[in-house]
């Protein structure tokens, strides 16, 4: 018996992966996390199969489940949104199955960030202006940020941010970027990326709040960092011309010479 963490993607039901509906359909028990799981995906579960939504469960509760399959001999499909490796709370059940004894294993998801940033068209790390992506939220009621995880430490950096569960308190985190990046920096919001009620405002740090004013709803990211939508940066060196590389030499002398 084996516990199968699915990457459920970010909202549309066809960016699963093709293992992850696989596993889906092979397995007898259903877990998913309901809150953000479409229930479109509940479609590749087999015939009779035991589904069950745990976004209302505990964590012991959740446990009984899979104990329960587990003394049934039964492989379960462990449906959450996105990514397993961010925000998930993947890391405590694993720490229980070890535990127990309970064999699992992990298959990626799209994560929301790589779906906002798709749903723009843009791509985060452009040459000169950003090279690192931070992946980061706000404290919230349920998870303190750990000291020196602040946004003014983040923002520092000049990396493009991706600012999960914060859209509530869109004001503190204007403020706490602004004096890094400037007023004029530009920032998206998303909404429930590649949803058919996705949602998209763009602005900058400065017109941010306006732009958003009577715009609802929790499941949202925010890209901030001076690469979104910006059109002066550098073309890579890997497709220019002249750019002598492994696979594509160039000269008289390249540094690959073909074959080696
Ligand atoms: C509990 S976290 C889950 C993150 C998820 N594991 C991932 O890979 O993105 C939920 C937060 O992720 C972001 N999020 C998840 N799905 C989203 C989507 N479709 N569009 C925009 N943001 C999303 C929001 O910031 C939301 O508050």
């Amino acid at each position: 018996m084996t516990v199968h963490f699915i990457g459920a993607g970010p909202g549309a039901a066809d960016l699963i992966t093709l293992r992850g509906r696989d596993l889906i359909a092979a397995c007898p028990v259903c877990l998913y996390a309901g809150s953000l799981v479409p229930e479109a995906l509940l479609s590749h579960c087999p015939e009779g199969a035991k589904i069950v939504n745990t976004a209302s469960m505990s964590l012991d509760e959740i446990m009984a489940e899979i104990a329960e399959a587990d003394a049934n001999g039964q492989d379960v499909a462990r449906l959450h949104s996105g990514d397993l490796s961010v925000w998930s709370a993947m890391g405590e059940q694993l720490r229980r199955l070890r535990a127990l004894g309970i064999a699992y294993d992990v298959t990626p998801g799209v994560p929301s960030f790589s779906a906002a940033a798709a749903a723009l068209g843009a791509e985060l790390t452009l040459p000169g202006v950003a090279q690192s992506v931070i992946l980061t939220r706000t404290s919230g009621r349920a998870s303190a940020m750990p000291d020196g995880e602040t946004l003014a430490n983040f923002a520092a950096t000049g990396a493009t941010l991706a600012i999960h569960l914060s859209v509530h308190v869109l004001e503190r985190v204007i403020e706490e970027l602004t004096p890094h990046y400037g007023a004029d920096c530009p920032v998206a919001v998303i909404w429930r990326a590649t949803w058919p009620d996705q949602r998209i405002v763009r602005a900058t740090l400065e017109t941010l709040e306006e732009a958003t004013e009577g715009e609802r709803g929790r499941t949202a990211l925010i890209l901030v960092g001076h690469a979104i939508g910006a059109e002066e940066f550098n073309e890579s060196c890997l497709y220019a011309g002249d750019y002598d590389r492994r696979f594509r030499p160039v000269g008289t002398e390249p540094r690959f010479p073909e074959g080696e």
